[in-house]
């Protein structure tokens, strides 16, 4: 019996330990019954994804920098942020520029954090 049990507890750890991260999107949580905020959420993705381009000071022909709460929120409400990276892989003005498009789940919270009323 005692021997089942140790047995039992290896499998499930070993399971457990499995679950891990494999693409680095992955790595970030995706709030999905939370609210979505810009410092809990959206800050990260387009730090790691956007500000290659979109830096303090914009490169590769980006338009506008990307770097801060407020900069972010315009881009959603003037710029169509949402829409370009909803854009299909490949097609003209996805973003990231040139890149792969950003997980399902990604943008998804991120028009979330829209529909939350883009908070800081
Ligand atoms: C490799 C460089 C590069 C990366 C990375 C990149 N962009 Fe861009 N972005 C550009 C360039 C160049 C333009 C201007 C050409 C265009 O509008 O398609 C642009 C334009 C845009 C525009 C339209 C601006 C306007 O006023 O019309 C938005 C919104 C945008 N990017 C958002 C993003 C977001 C969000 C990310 C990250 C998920 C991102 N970009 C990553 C280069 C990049």
């Amino acid at each position: 019996m005692k021997k089942k049990t140790i047995l039992t507890l290896t499998i499930l750890t070993t399971l457990l330990a499995s679950c891990t991260n494999d693409s680095e999107a992955d790595l970030v949580d995706v709030p999905n019954e939370n609210t979505v905020t810009y410092t809990n959420y959206v800050k990260n993705v387009i730090d790691s994804n956007c500000l290659f381009c979109h830096g303090a000071t914009p490169s590769n022909g980006a338009p506008m920098s990307l770097t801060t709460y407020s900069l972010v929120k315009d881009a959603v409400l003037n710029r169509g942020l949402l829409d370009r990276i909803s854009r299909p892989q490949g097609s003209s003005g996805m973003m990231p520029n040139g890149g792969t498009r950003l997980p399902q789940t990604t943008i998804d919270a991120i028009t979330k954090w829209q529909t939350d009323g883009l908070l800081e």
